[in-house]
C-alpha cells in the first residue's frame, strides 16, 4: 500500500461514518506559547474545551484529518528505524456529546473495525495500553470492558507518563488514553516484553485514543471538562511501514523515491551508510514544508531550526559525496509526492532558500577549513575554538582531523566546552546581575516588552544584535533594513505602555534548552547556552507579552514600571538599527 492510498483509505472510512473532512492545519499553530504543531487536535483545542461551538464552525461533532506535524526534540536520533521531524497524523474527533455523539465505545470500535476490516490487520497481535489510574482519575476500567468485548485479549497498564495525553502546553484540553500497539513479533526484539519496552522496538505504537474529558488550567489543576471528547492520532508514517512489513518508514514510497534520486547524485549509495541518507531525505522533506509556511533561515526560533536543517544536509551531504547542484531534482521529487495535498510547496522557493543558506555556510565552512589546514595537532582547546567561531560541529571537525591523520580528543573538547559555558554564565551574572540596581531591573524588563513589540510592528525578521543597560537608559540593537516611522516609533512606544497599564507578572522557569525553544521562548544565539536556561515569560491573565531566554534578573510584576519612551532611533551598521529609549 502507498501513502496516498492509506491517506484516503482513512479518510473516506471515515467520511462513510459521517465524519467531515477537514484540512491541515499550518505547521505554526494559533497558540503562540509552542513552536509546531505536533498533534492533529491543535486546530480543534478551542473546541474541545467547548471554547468554541463546533457545530457553528463544522456542522457536526464528527471531523478526521490528516495533519502535518514537525517535531524537534530528537533531531539528533534522526537516522534511526522511528524518528523524524516532519510527519504526518491521521485522527478522527467527536467533540462533545449529544445523541450523535460517540465517546470511547465509538472510538473503539471505529479504530478496530478500519484496522482489522479495512487494513487486514491481525486483531490477536494489537496490545492495548490501559490508564491506570492515579490520585484524582480512577483506573480506565470502562474502556478496558469495552475493548473486552470487542475481543481484545492483551493489556498493559500505563500511569500518566505513558497514558495520560496532553495538553500541547502549559493549558489545554486532556485526558487519559488507550493506545494500540502492534506486536511485530519475537524477532524484532525481546521475548517476553509488551509495549513501552525500554530494551527493543518489536512493539510499534500506531494508535493513541484520548478521552478528552479535563482541562489542565494555569495553576497545573485539572479540571473536569464540560463535556467529554474523543481525540485519536495514528502515526502515519509507522502504519504505513506495518502495512508494508517494513522496518520503517524510511523504507516506504514516502522515501524511496527520494533516497533512489539522492543515490543517483552521490558517490556512496544507501546501503553504504543509511543514517546519512535517512538524515538527509527527513531534512530534505522536513525543511521543505517549513519553507513551505514561510520560515526563513535565522538564529532564532522556527528559522533557527530550519537553518539547522539545511546545515546537516549540507554535512552530511560531504559524508556521502551528494552533489548539491542537484538539490532542484532532489526537492522535484518531494513535491511529486506531496503537492496533490500540500500544494504550499514550491519547488523553486525551496531550491533558493537552500542555495543561499548554502553560501553563506560554505563561507563558514572555507574560513574554518583553512584554519584546520594551517594546524599539525588539535587540541581540545582548538576543537572548541573551531567550534566557536566557526560553527564547525565536533564530528566535521573529527572527519577533516581524520584526513590529516589528527586524533581529536573528544572528552577533552566536551571538557572545555564545559569549562567555557561555566565561565560565561558567571561572566552574564557579574555583567549584570548581582550589582544591577533598581532602575537597571526595570530597564531589562523594558527591553523584553520592547523587543516583542518590535517584532509585532516591524515583524518576525526583527532579531536582537546587542543590548546594554545602565542607570539611564536602554540601548537595544536589532536586525531591520529601514529607518523607523515616527508611527512605528509611536506604535512600539504605545504597546509597551499598554502592556505596562494591562499589568503584567514575569515568571521565571527553569528548562532545557531544548524544551524552551520549542515552547517559542526567543534565543540569541550570538550567546552560547547552557544545556539548562531560564525563561522569563511576561504575561497578564489574557495574554503571553513576551518570552525569552534570559539571565535575569528582572522585576516582579507591572507596577511602578513607569511610561516608557523612545529617546532615539538610529543606524548602527549595515541593516542593524538602535534604539535608546527610557522609562520615567
Ligand atoms: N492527540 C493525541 C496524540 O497526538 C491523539 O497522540
Amino acid at each position: 500500500m502507498d501513502s496516498k492510498e492509506l491517506r484516503s483509505l482513512f479518510l473516506n472510512y471515515f467520511q462513510e461514518k459521517g465524519h467531515k473532512i477537514v484540512a491541515s492545519s499550518s505547521l505554526i499553530p494559533d497558540d503562540d506559547t509552542v513552536l509546531f504543531t505536533t498533534a492533529g487536535m491543535q486546530q480543534f483545542a478551542p473546541y474541545l474545551s467547548s471554547q468554541k461551538n463546533v457545530l457553528e464552525k463544522f456542522q457536526t461533532r464528527h471531523l478526521c484529518s490528516c495533519q502535518k506535524c514537525f517535531r524537534t526534540d530528537d533531531i539528533e536520533e534522526i537516522g534511526d528505524d522511528t524518528h523524524q521531524t516532519f510527519f504526518e497524523m491521521l485522527g478522527n474527533w467527536s467533540i462533545g456529546q449529544d445523541q450523535a455523539g460517540y465517546f470511547k465505545e465509538g472510538a473503539i470500535k471505529y479504530a478496530l473495525d478500519f484496522l482489522v476490516n479495512k487494513l487486514g490487520l491481525v486483531k490477536d497481535k494489537f496490545h492495548i495500553t490501559i490508564f491506570k489510574g492515579n490520585s484524582f482519575i480512577p483506573k480506565d476500567e470502562e474502556a478496558k470492558e469495552i475493548w473486552e468485548r470487542h475481543g481484545i485479549t492483551h493489556f498493559h497498564e500505563f500511569g500518566e507518563a505513558d497514558n495520560f495525553w496532553g495538553p500541547v502546553s502549559n493549558v489545554g484540553p486532556c485526558g487519559p488514553c488507550s493506545e494500540i500497539h502492534y506486536d511485530r513479533g519475537e524477532e524484532y526484539g525481546c521475548k517476553d516484553c509488551g509495549p513501552n519496552c525500554d530494551y527493543c522496538k518489536r512493539f510499534v505504537e500506531i494508535w493513541n485514543l484520548v478521552f478528552m474529558e479535563y482541562f489542565k488550567n494555569e495553576k497545573g489543576e485539572y479540571e473536569k471538562l464540560k463535556q467529554t471528547n474523543i481525540d485519536t492520532g495514528i502515526g502515519f508514517e509507522r502504519l504505513l511501514a506495518i502495512l508494508n512489513k517494513e522496518n520503517s518508514a524510511y523504507e516506504t514510497d514516502l522515501f524511496s523515491d527520494l533516497i533512489k534520486e539522492i543515490e543517483k547524485h552521490a558517490t556512496l549509495k544507501y546501503k553504504d551508510d543509511k543514517i546519512a541518507y535517512r538524515i538527509i531525505a527527513d531534512h530534505l522533506r522536513g525543511s521543505s514544508f517549513l519553507i513551505g509556511e514561510n520560515i526563513l533561515p535565522s538564529n532564532t526560533e522556527r528559522g533557527y531550526i530550519l537553518r539547522r536543517l539545511l546545515r546537516r544536509i549540507i554535512r552530511y551531504a560531504r559524508i556521502i559525496d551528494l552533489d548539491l547542484n542537484s538539490i532542484d531534482r532532489l526537492i522535484k521529487v518531494i513535491i511529486l509526492k506531496y503537492h496533490h495535498i500540500y500544494p504550499e510547496l514550491n519547488q523553486e522557493n525551496i531550491v533558493n532558500i537552500f542555495n543561499i543558506e548554502k553560501q553563506k555556510f560554505a563561507r563558514t565552512l572555507e574560513k574554518g577549513l583553512k584554519e584546520i589546514e594551517k594546524l599539525t595537532e588539535i587540541t581540545p582547546r582548538q576543537a572548541f575554538f573551531l567550534y566557536q567561531t566557526f560553527g564547525f560541529p565536533i564530528e566535521m571537525i573529527k572527519e577533516e582531523a581524520n584526513k590529516k591523520g589528527i586524533e581529536i580528543d573528544e572528552k577533552g573538547f566536551k571538557e572545555e566546552l564545559k569549562k567555557h559555558q561555566e565561565i560565561s554564565r558567571k561572566g552574564a551574572e557579574k555583567k549584570f546581575g548581582k550589582n544591577a540596581s533598581e532602575k537597571e531591573i526595570k530597564l531589562h524588563t523594558a527591553t523584553h516588552l520592547m523587543h516583542q513589540a518590535l517584532r509585532d510592528v516591524l515583524g518576525e525578521s526583527v532579531q536582537q544584535m546587542g543590548s546594554s543597560i545602565n542607570n539611564e537608559r536602554l540601548r537595544f540593537d536589532f536586525s531591520y533594513t529601514k529607518k523607523l516611522s515616527q508611527e512605528q516609533i509611536k506604535e512600539i512606544e504605545d504597546i509597551v505602555n499598554q502592556r505596562i497599564k494591562n499589568g503584567f507578572k514575569v515568571i521565571k522557569e527553569e528548562m532545557s534548552l531544548e524544551k524552551a525553544l520549542a515552547t517559542g521562548a526567543l534565543a540569541f544565539f550570538k550567546e552560547k547556552y547552557k544545556e539548562v536556561v531560564n525563561v522569563y515569560t511576561i504575561k497578564n491573565n489574557n495574554e503571553i507579552y513576551s518570552k525569552e531566554i534570559c539571565a535575569g534578573p528582572h522585576i516582579k510584576s507591572s507596577e511602578n514600571l513607569g511610561t516608557f519612551k523612545i529617546l532615539k532611533e538610529s543606524s548602527s551598521g549595515a541593516n542593524t538599527r538602535r534604539i535608546r529609549a527610557v522609562i520615567n
